[in-house]
């Protein structure tokens, strides 16, 4: 079966002057599935992630929204397009509460142009809840006061509650210990299963190894491959991150250049 990905890129290229950050990348991203970006640093992955965002335009190719080539020459266009990105500073405001944060510059008014935070805290809770969120006790607590997991966590139902299609999740565990790391995995998997075609950005290999349905990897600025996650081992994949070479996995040039 052949699903039509909610995201596709083909044949992007990128330059920063003489810097060729991307060239001729091809990526997949499916609704329901966690698809995990990787590749040394300089590989040309907060680019990639940068072209989708609207924050650079990209030289040439084309990025597909539901088969649909569309120009995202600002991150309104992605906005628009249902593309949300978690940065790894997150950008949250201190000073505000859970409920603030989701809905920073989208407030919901009263009909005397107050905030209506009973509309606002209820909306807030039913996402924290659809993703079975235990970890955030109060909507109504200061971000200031959150762990760094906590953080994350209210940064990826903001993303829920705005219903993006598309979310990019850059590094979400680099600064967490073991046991929020395996609670924000665990947001991340329930996540897609809500039927958002998530993007990981990840340093971390046992992340990407448990979570990823589908792993693209960067080498230079090309695509070396876009494997299923199931397919390949972890000596594979650290290959192919370190040498950009397909055929050390034995995989065919099609199946490694395939759209999976
Ligand atoms: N704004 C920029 N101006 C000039 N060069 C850049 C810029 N952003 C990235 N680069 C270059 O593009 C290449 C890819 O970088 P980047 O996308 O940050 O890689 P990664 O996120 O995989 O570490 C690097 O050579 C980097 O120096
Ligand atoms: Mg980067």
């Amino acid at each position: 079966m052949t699903t039509v990905p909610t995201l596709e890129l083909r044949g992007v290229d990128k330059a920063f002057g003489p810097v060729q950050a991307l060239s001729s990348v091809n990526l997949v991203a499916k609704a329901g599935e966690v698809t995990a970006l990787v590749g040394d640093n300089g590989a040309g992955k907060s680019t990639l992630v940068k072209c989708i965002g609207g924050i650079h335009r990209i030289d040439a190719g084309e990025l597909l929204f539901d088969g649909t080539a569309h120009s995202v020459a600002e991150p309104r266009d992605a906005a628009r397009l249902g593309v949300e990105i978690v940065h790894q500073d997150l950008a949250l405001c201190d000073n505000l509460d859970v409920v603030g944060n989701m809905f920073l510059g989208r407030e919901h008014l009263t009909r005397l142009h107050t905030l209506d935070e009973n509309s606002m805290e209820t909306l807030a809770r039913q996402a924290l809840d659809s993703l079975s969120v235990t970890t955030i006790r109060s909507a109504r607590q200061l971000v200031a006061s959150l762990s760094g997991g906590q953080r994350q966590t209210v940064a990826i139902a903001k993303a829920v509650l705005w219903q993006s299609k598309i979310v990019i999740l850059d590094e979400p565990t680099a600064a967490l210990g073991v046991a929020q790391t395996a609670q924000v995995l665990d947001l991340v998997r329930r996540l897609a299963e809500q039927g958002v075609a998530v993007i990981l950005v990840s340093h971390n290999m046992n992340d990407v190894l448990r979570v990823a349905d589908s792993i693209a990897v960067l080498f230079l600025g090309r695509t070396a491959a876009q494997v299923r996650r199931a397919e390949v081992t972890q000596t594979q994949v650290v290959e192919l991150i370190t040498t950009g070479r397909s055929g050390a996995l034995g995989l065919s040039p099609t199946q490694a250049g395939a759209t999976l």
